[in-house]
């Protein structure tokens, strides 16, 4: 057990990523708190866990809200003790070109996205330096952070800014012990997802075609699912990533190594 006798926080739990990687966490023996604005997702990510075995609490809260999330986090320390671990993964996806984006739907991107992540990190790393805890951040990107991707301006610009916030936020926390590292996801396989919200009692939906053919594109011959994220995700978590910080861990199946023009399974 890898993370055994840690706390960690995980925003956005979904039965997709951020799901699978407080699952996997779990298994690795952390307490995971499961934060998200959807209650539902919070408390059957959190009972989902504890069926299995784990130690978990689900939260419900909005994480562009820093009344709610100070008080998310103080309630952790205070059931807790500790926060030895934070997974911003709380996001909105998809979004419009610059030419259509609405300012409602850019700010409320931007304000999950980015000031989600800054509001999460500020609290939980205070809480790490009040305890004298060398803990651990994470933050999920997305290749699109890397890549100009037409028809999702907010989306990209949101989630470059991740890149150099996590090695700012790295560099602000350096001598208190705590590392900030990111975390990149490509275009992920749905089943796992699918697989676990039935495991949480929810319907199957209606299977949602892709604009585009991702698997055609990427090296290695699958889309990445949950699960990879989440062993990436308890490396970068746990002691065995003592000496890392700052650093961005892509989990792409080669996407953004690949040579552009390249089709591997044309
Ligand atoms: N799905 C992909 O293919 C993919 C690829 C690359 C990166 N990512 C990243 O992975 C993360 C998770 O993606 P996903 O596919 O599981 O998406 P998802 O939509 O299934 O999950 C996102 C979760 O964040 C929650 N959330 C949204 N706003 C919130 C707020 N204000 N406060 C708290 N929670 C909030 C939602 O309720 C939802 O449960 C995101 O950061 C996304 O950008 C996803």
């Amino acid at each position: 057990m890898k993370l055994a006798g840690k706390v960690a926080i995980v925003t956005g739990t979904s039965p997709n990523i951020g799901g699978g990687i407080a699952e996997g966490l779990a298994d690795e023996g952390a307490t995971v708190v499961c934060v998200d604005v959807v209650a539902d997702n919070a408390i059957r990510c959190a009972d989902w866990i504890t069926k299995r075995g784990g130690q978990a609490l689900g939260i419900a809260g909005d994480v562009t809200d820093e009344g709610q999330v100070a008080a998310m986090v103080a309630r952790v320390r205070d059931t807790y003790g500790r926060v030895d671990v934070l997974v911003n993964n709380a996001g909105i996806l998809g979004g419009q070109s610059v030419l259509e984006m609405e300012l409602e739907r850019w700010n409320r991107q931007l304000a999950v996205n980015l000031t989600g992540t800054f509001l999460c990190t500020k609290h939980v790393a205070r809480v790490m330096v009040e305890r004298g805890t060398r803990g651990s951040i994470i933050v999920i990107v997305s290749t699109a952070g890397h890549q100009g991707q037409a028809g999702n301006i907010g989306y990209c610009t949101s989630k470059s800014g991740l890149l150099n916030f996590t090695r700012a936020a790295a560099m602000d926390l350096v001598r208190h012990g705590i590392r900030v590292n990111s975390l990149t996801p490509t275009a992920t396989d749905v089943e796992e997802g699918l697989a676990r919200a039935a495991g949480w009692g929810r319907a199957r939906p209606e299977p949602r075609g892709r604009a585009l053919d991702f698997q055609k594109m990427l090296p290695m011959d699958r889309l990445p699912s949950p699960r990879h994220y989440a062993k990436a995700a308890v490396f970068l978590a746990s002691d065995d990533a003592e000496m890392i910080t700052g650093l961005d861990l892509r989990v792409d199946a080669g996407a953004l190594a690949k040579y552009w023009p390249w089709i591997p399974h044309a």
